[in-house]
């Protein structure tokens, strides 16, 4: 009973807090818990339909995506699912901003990063405090999960896995017949590189994709400087980063890199990419975690077709995008439904076999890395080691607002594919654009910036 009661109260406070006229529900819902009070607690939840909306939409994504939705209609909550294509979220940010703005917001969403920060400033997040002070959620969370999710002091998301950015795949038959080994560090990709473009293979499966490049890019900085300096750049994004010597050799190997691609430039999603590393077209690819469960609906296996090892020079580095799931708080009369959903998503088994499926590594500092699989638990044992070896991924919302990432992405996309473009000409774009951005705010509220507080 005490349970309709607090919901009640928390209601009528965030309402009171928001400012955006829904009060009017809640004197509703402390009548109906009045009526409630007389007749016993029903034995079963109300059964709920909640539509969300996310981008996983490749074919392991959605077998991932199908799991949580099972797992919710066996606590009589239906999955109604939005799924927007678009790898990274392309066109799930744009979905969700018409939606909002037309009055038609879904009740979750995959929000993640910095963006939670933005749509909770606007009022409109429903706050899980409860969710996660009954469910204790900071004894178990990594800090910088925590951290992730809460704003202004507020639970404002479920956190569902993490994502290592960082990972370079390589193809096990090719490298053994050339005798390669992975490469650790990006002179010994080269060499690998060159190798296999002398056997007639292509070296690397890549796109040209805007957020693609710049995910390379990203993998490219961390090698250069390490996570401290990669803060400087996309986090507080000082126009002191940008004109450092680090992010000139970041760029000028960017177009090294994009030397070993296919010599034909093209936007393929990274599907496209994981299934032409599958296919043995190419002998290596860096591509975020997701890729290894994609290349599990291709037939490939783990340690015998391919190989998986962190990016060249990132090795005690974990690049991060974390998934996470936020609840808008519409008229409220879903919270119940919405409030079940996220104390589901984080218990342990779910995190560990949703993961399974999509690729990542649970949020919880208590997994079992015994039952991960050798690049889920190089993944998670190197990101339990703290905010020091972590870096947020630009292109994953983990680093900067919606806007200084688009920016950012777009200067590094015209650089990548216009050989014109000069490196200290995009050093002092960036430069310019870090000032502006900096004029209207010191560093994105929620950006993974190790010195923010909470
Ligand atoms: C998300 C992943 C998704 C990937 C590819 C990332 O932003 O964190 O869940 O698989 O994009 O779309």
């Amino acid at each position: 009973m005490i349970g309709p009661l607090v919901n009640a109260v928390r209601v009528s406070s965030a309402c009171l807090r928001s400012g955006l006229g829904r009060c009017a529900l809640v004197s509703g819902l402390l009548a109906s818990f009045q009526v409630g009070a007389a007749t016993p607690a029903p034995s079963l939840p109300a059964p709920a339909s909640l539509q969300v909306l996310h981008w996983w939409t490749s074919a392991s994504e959605r077998k991932a995506a199908d799991l949580l939705a099972a797992r919710l209609a066996e606590e009589r909550i239906k999955w109604q699912d939005v799924a927007i294509p678009g790898g990274a979220g392309i066109g799930a940010g744009k979905v969700l901003k018409g939606r909002v703005l037309a009055g038609d917001a879904p009740e979750v969403t995959q929000m993640i990063g910095v963006s939670i920060a933005e749509w909770a400033d606007l009022g409109l997040l429903l706050e899980l405090d409860n969710v996660a002070a009954a469910g204790n959620w900071s004894r178990f969370l990594f800090p910088s999960i925590e951290e992730l999710v809460v704003h202004r002091k507020h639970v404002m998301a479920v956190p569902l896995g993490i994502h290592r950015v960082n990972t370079l795949y390589y193809n096990r038959a090719l490298f053994a017949r050339l005798k390669l080994a992975p490469p650790q560090t990006w002179a010994e990709f080269e060499a690998a590189a060159s190798r296999l473009r002398k056997a007639g293979i292509q070296p690397l499966a890549q796109s040209s994709e805007a957020w693609q490049v710049a995910a390379l890019f990203e993998n490219l900085v961390l090698a250069e400087s390490g996570p401290a300096f990669y803060r400087e750049l996309f986090v507080q994004r000082s126009p002191q980063a940008a004109a450092d010597g680090r992010t000139a050799e970041a760029l000028r190997r960017l177009r090294t890199v994009k030397g070993w691609m296919r010599r034909q430039l093209d936007e393929r999603p990274w599907t496209q990419v994981v299934a032409a590393f599958a296919q043995g077209r190419a002998g290596m690819m860096i591509m975020g975690d997701w890729a290894r469960a994609e290349l599990a609906e291709h037939g490939a296996a783990l340690d015998q077709d391919y190989g998986c090892a962190a990016a060249p020079g990132t090795a005690p580095y974990h690049l991060y995008s974390v998934d996470t799931l936020a609840m808008f708080a519409g008229d409220y009369h879903q919270m119940q439904a919405q409030e079940r959903m996220a104390r589901l998503l984080v218990t342990p088994g779910l995190q560990a076999d949703f993961n399974a499926l999509k690729g990542g590594v649970p949020v919880r500092r208590d997994a079992d890395p015994a039952r991960m699989d050798s690049c889920a638990r190089a993944s998670w044992t190197t990101f339990a080691k703290g905010a020091a070896v972590q870096a947020p991924s630009l292109v994953h919302r983990m680093a900067t607002d919606e806007v200084s990432r688009d920016a950012i992405i777009a200067e590094l996309h015209r650089y990548f594919l216009d050989d014109h473009v000069g490196v200290a000409e995009v050093q002092r774009r960036l430069g310019a654009l870090f000032r502006l951005f900096n004029l209207k705010s010191q560093g994105a509220p929620g950006a993974q910036d190790t010195d923010r507080r909470r």
